[in-house]
């Protein structure tokens, strides 16, 4: 599977209009209620450093954890300061340190669709928390999935190079809990006129919240706070994205 790698080129143009800033202080709220004296976090699945950038900005250390090199040498040519990004798969990697907060933002966690990625990611995060350590992330919710059914979507956006265009076309397994997101990516050169077409398949879980509770309990973690991601609403069936709050016991 190769999502990312050719996606990665222009994925900060794709989000350009992403309010990562509104999203970074959510997550910052919500990590300083549980915990005081935050010193530094651990990013699954950083990309291309956005959020971590903002969490920097507040004098915050972030290590970020990344399975695309085309991604994590975006993020360096950012040269974010007190941010180092480093090439690992989420489900397996080590740091030699341990972290007061975890965050996964973007519905990473939905990225692994197996039951034994899911278990071996919560459990590796959960051996890098320091005691009562918290982990945020957001991911697809099931009820929405299934009542609102993923549209095709098409999204443009422009720089001063090039025109993209993308199709998102979605394939629904209902009994894997997956949906797989089809790109079909159209860059058209604003000078040449030359376009080029790629495609990537990005296979999504969606998660019910009794499957983030069985999740947690068998890798020591336990739920402290579920709610629609930044609104903070109570998750319903049309809610995309829900945040969860797990505390290391
Ligand atoms: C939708 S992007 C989100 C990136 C970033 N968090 C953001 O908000 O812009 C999902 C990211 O998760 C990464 N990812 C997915 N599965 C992963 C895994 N098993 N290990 C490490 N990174 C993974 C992808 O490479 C990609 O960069």
């Amino acid at each position: 599977m190769s999502n990312f790698k050719l996606y990665s080129k222009y994925y900060d143009l794709l989000y350009k209009n992403k309010n990562y800033f509104a999203e970074a202080n959510y997550v910052m709220t919500l990590a300083k209620k549980y915990k005081k004296n935050i010193q530094n976090f651990l990013e699954l699945g950083c990309g291309t450093g956005n959020h971590a950038e903002i969490i920097c900005e507040q004098g915050f250390e972030v290590i970020g954890i990344e399975r695309s090199t085309e991604m994590v040498a975006i993020a360096k040519q950012k040269n974010i300061k007190n941010f180092n990004a480093i090439v690992a798969d989420i489900t397996s990697f080590h740091v030699d340190k341990k972290f007061d907060i975890a965050i996964s933002l973007f519905h990473v966690i939905s990225y692994l669709t197996d039951n034994n990625d899911l278990i071996n990611c919560f459990k590796t995060i959960n051996k890098h928390l320091n005691t009562e350590g918290i982990f945020i992330f957001d991911v697809w919710y099931s009820p929405a999935v299934y009542i609102q059914k993923p549209e095709t979507r098409v999204k443009r956006m422009s720089d001063e190079n090039i025109d993209v265009i993308r199709i998102a076309e979605s394939l629904i397994h209902f009994n894997q809990n997956v949906v797989d997101v089809n790109y079909n990516i159209i860059i058209q050169d604003k000078t040449t006129q030359l376009t080029n077409t790629y495609t990537e398949k990005h296979p999504m879980r969606h998660f019910s919240i009794p499957e983030i509770e069985l999740l947690a309990a068998l890798t020591n973690f336990k739920i402290i706070q579920t709610e629609e991601f930044e609104t903070g609403k109570t998750p319903s069936e049309n809610t995309w994205g829900v945040c969860f709050v797990l505390q290391k016991i």
